[in-house]
């Protein structure tokens, strides 16, 4: 995989001779002739036309990504969101129906069921992981099955086997937010999901440094995502681009560290006479250790864990007595990061909601860095220590 992080995609000679892919500032691009024109409408020499519609580094990232995921097509977006709005705008029409598993970021649930719903789209939400309330819930209109593995922030791991059975015996398209397991631990379109998807702000990036999303799949697939992208604008600069190519160089070394380091951590927590439970795949204790153990290479570095007989205040205390993680959302990147959902995400829910969401005041989330497993354990054990 490291491989192919380093050099699909790209060409082994550049403009320059430059050994990496220059960043081209250009909103626009030149014809040397009319007849180059009719040649580029028609398809027979294919190249940029307008910024819009894609920069030569954005392709670049496109197929890298494409080579990493094993899809034959990525279209790359501004942001994962984006990517998102993207694939459901372009796929979905009025009088369709979605089905979600509940526990998905819950901004990909409020578009669909506060946006989509504008435009006469039904989102439907099942309990993550019942795949039969799933299939009970698909009616004739229905046209895309929808899950993150693993959820976020609970954890929850997709059977990819069954989820894409399901699409395949109903007939229905199946997306993955793979954002949490990366290619790296998760192999959804291999598996048999339509679209895989990826905030590529986290791990694909890698370096908390840019916002980016992808959706991987089908030539065919994603042909009306790329052309609805070309529409909607939501693409990536020149230097944004630059900046993900480069966090992709190292895709593997960095997730082989985040996966140790998460399992580590989430061992540690495990054991600690504050911690009340903690979610994270690689744990036996976790309810869907057995799947993550057939279907992914790792756990990744994300975990959730909950403290014992804390309120929000005491929570939020061990919070702002660690010294090596930065208080922050998002996840993913070299620098370890650590929030409070119901702070961070849900403040401005009522007490109610977060319940139906399953955000307890006690939860603390923590997407482990590339730092020293020792040293965020050693951090990690002072602030449970000293805030009792
Ligand atoms: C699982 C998941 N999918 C999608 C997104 C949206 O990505 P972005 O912030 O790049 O728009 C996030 C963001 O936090 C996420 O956690």
């Amino acid at each position: 995989m490291s491989t192919v992080a380093v050099h699909a995609g790209e060409q082994r000679q550049k403009p320059g001779d430059s050994i990496t892919d220059p960043i081209f500032c250009a909103s626009t691009y030149t014809f040397r002739d009319t007849q180059s024109v009719i040649d580029y409408i028609e398809q027979e020499q294919p190249r940029e036309e307008y910024g819009r519609y894609g920069n030569p580094g954005e392709r670049v990232a496109e197929r890298k990504m494409a080579a990493l995921e094993g899809a034959e097509d990525s279209v790359l977006f501004s942001s994962g969101m984006a990517a998102l709005v993207g694939l459901l705008m372009a796929k979905l029409n009025s009088g369709d129906e979605v089905i979600f598993f509940d526990e998905c970021y819950h901004r990909s649930r409020e578009f669909c069921a506060k946006h989509m719903a504008r435009f006469g789209v039904k989102t439907i939400q099942v309990p993550a992981c019942d795949y039969d309330a799933m299939e009970a819930a698909i009616t004739p209109n229905t046209r895309m099955l929808i899950s993150e593995s693993p959820t976020n922030p609970h954890m929850s791991v997709v059977d990819l086997d069954r989820f894409a059975d399901l699409g395949r015996r109903s007939g229905v398209e199946t997306l993955i937010d793979a954002t949490l397991a990366t290619p790296y631990n998760l192999r959804p379109i291999e598996t048999g999901v339509d679209y895989v998807l990826h905030s590529a702000t986290k791990y694909l990036g890698g370096h908390n440094d840019l916002l980016a999303g992808m959706v991987a799949g089908s030539k065919e697939k994603m042909e009306p995502v790329r052309n609805l992208r070309g529409i909607m604008g939501a693409i990536n600069g020149p230097q944004n681009v630059y900046l993900l190519l480069r966090g992709l160089k190292t895709f593997e070394l960095r997730m082989a560290r985040h996966n140790e380091n998460g399992l580590k951590v989430a061992q540690f927590l495990d054991g600690h006479s504050r911690v009340e439970k903690v979610y994270y795949p690689g744990l036996e204790s976790h309810r869907d250790y057995e799947v993550a153990k057939r279907t992914m290479r790792g756990f990744g570095g994300l975990i959730t864990f909950l403290l014992k007989d804390a309120d929000w205040r005491t929570t939020a205390d061990v919070i702002d007595s660690v010294t090596i993680p930065r208080i922050a959302p998002s996840l993913g990147g070299v620098e370890s990061l650590i929030e409070q959902p119901m702070v961070m995400s849900y403040f401005n829910y009522a007490p109610e909601d977060r319940k139906k969401f399953g955000i307890p005041d006690n939860m603390i989330r923590m997407s482990c860095g590339i730092e020293d497993a020792e040293d965020l354990i050693a951090d990690l054990a002072q602030a449970l220590d000293s805030t009792v």
